[in-house]
């Protein structure tokens, strides 16, 4: 089979124009990879072309030998659909997790996402924490996001809890809350440290005056994620912006009801009295 023609490159493909059309993507901000199932490798095999073994820059054991599709560093997600085979590519990692090789993709030469470190870090922590249903890790530059981190204090509750009080879905659809990650260089094996240990707690990460780390089990539910989240920091911006107190709120006693009837867990370390 073609590349473009199996089901989760497409999935990728729209993905990314997605996130694109969303504004979250000026530039070559922002990167996407999806670790690949077995059955998805064998589909596309036909089209590989390894190239040569380089080092990842951190050490991911347990992923030895999985396969990414990945977006290229400098890349931009608005050309992601129409050129695939130029902005992604798919890479395959070594027997010890500490190198890979391109087998497909970036034709005009490049490599994969500056943030490889990251995610690839995140990948690990997650597939272990779901029993290998997480599949996606998605990087976006979220407007409304990153405004909140000049902002609030950087802190995990106090994110979780004012993005939950914003709009009623979110401690449904983020119940274990987000974590923040300080402001760092981006890039290398510090940060990506700094984010996979927040992602054994939580499936998003923040990072201050830069943008958003999410994890999940498809892409769907990973963009879904994302949008929930930068969402919710739209709607805080927006009530900022007309006063600086709430009127009125969604209280811990609203939570823990809601808790109930939605059937999630919802962590008492953020229900916290203000
Ligand atoms: P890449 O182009 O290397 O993916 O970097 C974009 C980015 O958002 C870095 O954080
Ligand atoms: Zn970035």
């Amino acid at each position: 089979m073609k590349m473009t023609e199996a089901k989760f490159v497409q999935g990728f493909i729209r993905m990314a124009n997605d996130g694109w059309e969303q504004g979250w993507h000026e530039r070559n901000g922002g990167n996407l990879s999806y670790r690949v199932k077995a059955e998805e490798v064998d589909q596309v095999k036909e089209n590989f072309m390894p190239g040569e073994w380089k080092p990842i820059g951190t050490s991911v054991p347990k992923l030895a030998k999985e396969y990414f599709l990945v977006t290229g560093s400098g890349k931009y997600f608005r050309n992601v659909i129409l050129d695939p085979e130029d902005s992604v590519c798919m890479i395959e990692l070594d027997e010890t997790g500490e190198n890979y090789r391109i087998v497909w993709g970036l034709a005009n030469g490049g490599r994969p996402t500056s943030e490889l470190p990251s995610h690839l870090m995140n990948h690990e922590v997650k597939m272990l924490a779901s029993g290998g249903k997480h599949r996606v890790i998605y990087h976006a530059h979220t407007t409304n996001v990153i405004a909140l981190t000049f902002v609030l204090p950087l802190e995990d509750k106090v994110f979780t809890r004012e993005l939950w009080e914003m709009a009623t879905e979110c401690p449904v659809v983020f119940p274990d809350g987000v974590g923040v990650v300080p402001w760092m260089v981006p890039g290398g094996r510090e940060i990506a440290v700094a984010t996979s240990e927040l992602m054994k707690k939580y499936d998003v990460a923040i990072w201050a005056h830069h943008g958003m780390f999410a994890s999940g089990e498809d892409f769907d539910l990973t963009f879904g994620l994302m949008h929930t989240v930068e969402k919710s920091a739209e709607i805080l911006v927006k009530m900022l912006s007309m006063q600086p107190n709430k009127r009125q709120t969604i209280m811990p006693e609203d939570f823990r009801n809601l808790a109930v009837d939605f059937k999630v867990t919802l962590p008492e370390e953020f229900l916290y009295e203000k």
